[in-house]
């Protein structure tokens, strides 16, 4: 019997991942580039012992079938490496809302990832833990490491150079995520997995949304290396909305916003233009808005937010560490 805890915090892409090249190995069609935070977090004990089969629990409550079948194909992965046969008996806890767009699955696979990795006696490097937390959610990749992160694209075809890597960043940069929650962070009906399939194969925009990524990437780690957060918060709300704008367009379209998001996405877009606040949205696949700015602007930033009607909570955030091990009984 062999058990380790990790935790990781969440990641909010700022050049979003939305599409896969190849399904089986969940590689990217795409590079993408995250900020990992420090408020939204998912800590994992992964225990093999000598269950009967894998058990996991998400937040004190046993797992659905389909996500026990889809983490249970995943460990397959450490065991194999591992060389051992042992099921695992799993325990997940967030400290936010699960599988509402908050990015719960990219915490919970790295955390996993570091977890199970040590429970099962490998030692990964990090760029391996990033390819291992990868096959379990692409943006978990990212979540391996902290600040910010890009997902490189990789052109093998076993994915083995489909990983993150940490962007360096000077660390007195008080870049900020404020993070509005629509709605109360409930499950969301469409998983990102689905809907970024359905975009690819049905939406005349995923093209021209595929095209955008690497000139958003270039430009976004121009802006991280100048700590430029115009620039910046412009490449991070053009991404956004090109990646929605492709959800829009696919048959049937896909719809991740609220009422309560354009409302946001519109009292953040004149706190900018009147009263010159430097704040930029993004959303993911879910109706919550996050908004990057600095520091100084973190309160006029909540406060606007936290004024729109259906928004439940208002999270502050900065920079998050990468995924660590806490503890190895
Ligand atoms: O890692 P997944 O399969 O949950 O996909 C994440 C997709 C987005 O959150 C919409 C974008 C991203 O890059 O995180």
């Amino acid at each position: 019997m062999s058990a380790a805890t990790a935790i990781a915090h969440a990641n909010i892409a700022l050049v979003k991942y939305w599409g896969k090249r190849d399904a089986t190995l969940n590689l990217p069609a795409a590079g993408s580039l995250s900020l990992t935070l420090d408020a939204l977090t998912t800590t994992t004990t992964v225990e093999f012992g000598d269950a009967q089969a894998d058990e996991l629990s998400i937040d004190g409550k046993p797992a659905s079938e389909s996500a026990v079948a889809r983490f249970s194909a995943w460990l397959d992965l450490v065991r194999t490496r591992a060389g051992i046969d042992a099921r695992a008996r799993v325990a997940s806890t967030n400290n936010f809302p699960t599988a509402s767009g908050l990015a719960s699955s990219a915490s919970a696979y790295a955390a996993a990832a570091v977890a199970a990795s040590r429970a099962a006696g490998l030692s990964l490097q990090p760029f391996e833990l990033s390819v291992l937390a990868r096959r379990g959610s692409g943006s978990a990749a990212r979540s391996i490491f902290g600040g910010f992160a890009m997902m490189n694209v990789g052109t093998r075809p076993d994915g083995s150079d489909a990983y993150a890597e940490p962007v360096p960043f000077a660390d007195d940069w008080p870049v900020r995520m404020v993070i509005a929650v629509v709605g109360g962070g409930v499950k969301k009906d469409v998983s990102s997995r689905d809907a970024m399939d359905h975009c690819a194969k049905t939406s005349v925009l995923y093209d021209g949304w595929l095209r955008s990524v690497p000139g958003d990437l270039a430009a976004a780690r121009v802006a991280i290396g100048r700590r430029d957060l115009v620039a910046l918060g412009e490449v991070t709300a053009h991404s956004a909305l090109t990646m929605h704008a492709s959800a829009f367009a696919a048959r049937p379209a896909v719809i991740f916003f609220r009422p309560a998001t354009l409302e946001c996405l519109l009292r953040v877009q004149a706190l900018a233009k009147q009263e010159q606040v430097p704040a930029y949205c993004t959303m993911d696949a879910g109706p919550h808005v996050k908004v990057l700015t600095l520091a100084d602007h973190v309160p006029r930033v909540s406060e606007c937010l936290a004024g729109v009607q259906g928004v439940t909570r208002v999270i502050e955030t900065g920079p998050g560490q990468g995924a660590q091990l806490i503890g190895t009984p």
